[in-house]
């Protein structure tokens, strides 16, 4: 019998997924020259599009080259050149498979080496202990930079349309821009920006709104969220309830689950208020609450390494189940499953004493395999946690170097 996973799935705005499965936004850090999609970006998604994952989700791209969530990111603002783009959308559609760009602005998680524009809705700088000095002091938003925002979100989706992507995703969980504003910690405003929730999502809200009206109906708008920030007096479930039903009003056609920040990193199964998530499929309990009051379709992401478990998350009423570590780890696993449905993706989860640090050395091993697949080999699954770390620094620093540069210009 074959598994409900490799079901194709119709999205509200018609287009049709050919399986339940997604590769969720993995920040790349692999921009050439001028922050753009280079061949190695090409090599890296044609291989996960050979792979048999159905939607593949860009990491995030920015919709302002002065205010990045790392220097080797990529930036496409209403001038930036087409090509390179509509090269990357091309090698992402390679088998069928639908290609959506993530479309995301840092706010204040912004490392200060690497200067440009830290804002937030308010003053609040981010918490990471004795590692917090390694963040910019954010600015607070005035009303002007809240309208050219959310015309950058517009213009960055309009672009991603013309270079072929079939959707675009607002990131709006992890404690980015969106996410800070719909979280009581680091939303402070007394404006209509700020306060109740109703006020704190205005922000994500105009942006779908904004962004729905501009591009075409079959054209899929998405939505990343955060089940909940898992920080005491933060952006709870309930909160995330009201925001989905503000949005079922709205064209959305996919909500994405997450959870987390910076200060809280859920999203790696580990949070901040001591809150236990499930050992696989990290928000699934919150995801299942959710879909109950969604109208558009839902995935979750985070902790899924094994067909069972994303085979158990579609039997809980989720629609579409997201995975990145374990398509960075293997990126032929839905094809795999297909031939062994007993594998289970490689766990690179580095366990140190100092939380912050783990968490940086399992993001710089993921990376590592990222840009060996971008280079044209295979995975190291036993790559050292260590020599990662001290490769990803190496490069990060060069390439803090260039983006200056870039900056400058
Ligand atoms: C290297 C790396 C980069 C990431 N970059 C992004 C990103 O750009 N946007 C995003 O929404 N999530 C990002 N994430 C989070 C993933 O999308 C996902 O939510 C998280 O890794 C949990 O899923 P997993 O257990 O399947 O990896 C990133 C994760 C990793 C490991």
């Amino acid at each position: 019998m074959t598994s409900a996973v490799f079901s194709p799935f119709t999205l509200p705005c018609g287009a049709q997924l050919p399986n339940r499965l997604a590769k969720a936004a993995m920040e790349e850090n692999m921009s050439d020259e001028g922050q753009v999609p280079g061949p190695n970006m090409l090599r890296l998604y044609q291989r996960w599009a050979e792979g048999g994952t159905g939607l593949l989700i860009t990491g995030n791209v920015m919709v302002d080259g002065r205010a990045m969530t790392g220097p080797g990111g990529i930036v496409l603002e209403k001038n930036s050149a087409l090509a390179p783009f509509e090269a990357w959308a091309k090698s992402a559609k390679k088998n069928n498979t639908q290609a959506w760009m993530q479309i995301n602005h840092p706010g204040r998680q912004v490392y200060a080496a690497m200067g440009g524009d830290v804002l937030s809705p308010s003053t609040v700088p981010l918490d990471l202990g004795k590692h917090s000095h390694l963040f910019g002091k954010p600015r607070a938003m005035t009303h002007k930079d809240i309208e050219h925002l959310i015309q950058r979100f517009v213009d960055t989706a309009l672009k991603a349309e013309q270079a072929g992507f079939d959707g675009i995703q607002i990131h709006g969980a992890h404690g980015y821009l969106i996410s800070q504003f719909l979280s009581p910690l680091t939303n402070k405003r007394k404006d209509e920006f700020g306060g109740s929730i109703e006020n704190r999502m205005r922000l994500l809200i105009s942006i779908i709104e904004a962004v729905r009206a501009q591009v075409a109906p079959t054209f899929a708008v998405a939505v990343k969220l955060n089940s909940a920030d898992f920080q005491r007096g933060g952006f709870d479930a309930d909160d995330a309830k009201i925001v989905i039903l503000a949005m079922n009003k709205l064209d959305v056609d996919l909500v994405e689950l997450s959870g987390g920040s910076y200060e809280s990193p859920a999203m790696q199964g580990t949070t901040a208020d001591g809150r236990t998530l499930q050992r696989e499929a990290y928000f699934l309990d919150f995801a299942k609450e959710i879909a109950q009051i969604a109208t558009m379709p839902i995935m979750t992401t985070g902790g899924v390494r094994r067909l069972a478990v994303a085979e158990d998350v579609l039997a809980n009423g989720i629609d579409v189940v997201g995975m990145g570590t374990a398509l960075a780890m293997n990126p032929s696993l839905p094809n795999d499953w297909k031939k062994n449905n007993q594998l289970s993706a490689h766990d690179p989860v580095v366990r140190w004493k100092d939380k912050t640090l783990s968490s940086i050395a399992t993001m710089a091993v993921i990376k590592r395999q990222l840009q060996r697949m971008g280079e044209g080999k295979q995975p190291k699954l036993n790559a050292s946690p260590i020599f990662s770390l001290i490769n990803d620094r190496i490069r990060l620093k060069k390439l803090t170097k260039r983006y200056q540069a870039y900056l400058a210009r």
